[in-house]
């Protein structure tokens, strides 16, 4: 039977156990979790009825699967904590930005290890996970990892040498999706509309665009050019739009992101 043990309570940590609970992937009684934090430990208890722990030692044993949710700055000093406890039993899937496979096996030599970034978008189960496999990992633990992470969304299997763009794209994406959403709302408050509407119409939009195109198999060139008629009011905002650096910019700003994950990985 899987147990699984997360380290960390936070956010993220939030996310994977409503979600595996509402899903019925695990019941309450088959996740432990442990958090420093005293009033968030009573707050995750009584939110999902799970046994929450102050330190890790208290779940590694109880536990066949491990999630790490700590902060990528704290990953070492926790996982030294209880490494020692490890045994082949454990697989490890951490969540932590940048954190490599070779630096999360050297960290634990005696546990199966998948690296994973998924996103914010978990908490209300379409979020974006990709993972890839350790150098110890077995067949089996990939069907494990699939139904673990698909029970809060999309999962995609890649290479760990791309995982810095995935970490820009999907990882730190929703904030920069957020950033576009709230410059335009702000946009149609200036014409007039008030904070609530203009937030709902942009927030549907967005979800219907990305809805369109994944559903109906559309590129976003074809997208554009279905909504876009000549000399209509789409043209009219995608001349501004192809005139300035925005697509530069956005760049850059994947790049920044990325650039922080590899040296996160250092
Ligand atoms: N948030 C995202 O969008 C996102 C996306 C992809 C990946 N991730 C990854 O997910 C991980 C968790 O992120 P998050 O946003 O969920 O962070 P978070 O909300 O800060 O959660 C981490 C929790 O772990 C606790 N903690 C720290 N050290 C601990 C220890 N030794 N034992 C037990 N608990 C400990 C923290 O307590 P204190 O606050 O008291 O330190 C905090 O409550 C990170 O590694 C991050 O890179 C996050």
């Amino acid at each position: 039977m899987m147990k699984v043990g997360l380290i960390g309570a936070g956010k993220m940590a939030e996310a994977i156990i409503a979600s595996l609970i509402e899903t019925k992937t695990l019941g309450a009684h088959q996740i432990l979790a442990c958090e420093i934090d005293a009033a968030r430990r009573r707050q995750v208890k009584r939110r999902y009825g799970i046994n929450v722990y102050s330190r890790p030692e208290h779940i590694v044993d109880a536990s066949n699967v491990i999630f790490l949710a700590v902060k990528p700055q704290s990953i070492t000093d926790t996982v030294r904590s209880f490494a020692d406890a490890l045994t082949a039993k454990h697989l490890v899937v951490s969540i932590a930005a940048g954190k490599t496979i070779a630096n999360l096996e050297g960290l634990m030599p005696a546990a199966r290890i998948v690296r994973v970034m998924p996103n914010i978008c978990s908490v209300v189960s379409h979020g974006m996970s990709a993972f890839c496999m350790g150098t110890r990992a077995k067949a089996a633990d990939i069907k494990s990892v699939k139904v673990l992470l698909s029970s809060f969304g999309k999962v995609l299997e890649l290479p760990e040498k791309h995982f810095d763009a995935v970490t820009a794209l999907s990882g730190s994406g929703p904030a920069f999706f957020a950033f576009v959403l709230q410059a335009m709302v702000k946009s149609a408050e200036r014409m007039g509309l008030s904070k609530d509407a203009a937030l709902l119409l942009g927030e549907q939009t967005m979800l219907g665009t990305a809805n369109l195109l994944m559903d109906k198999k559309l590129s976003p060139e074809t997208l554009i050019e279905a909504v876009t008629s000549a000399k209509g009011t789409t043209e009219a905002g995608l001349g501004v739009l192809g005139k300035s650096d925005v697509a530069e910019i956005l760049d850059e700003t994947l790049k920044a992101a990325a650039k922080r994950s590899k040296e996160l990985s250092g």
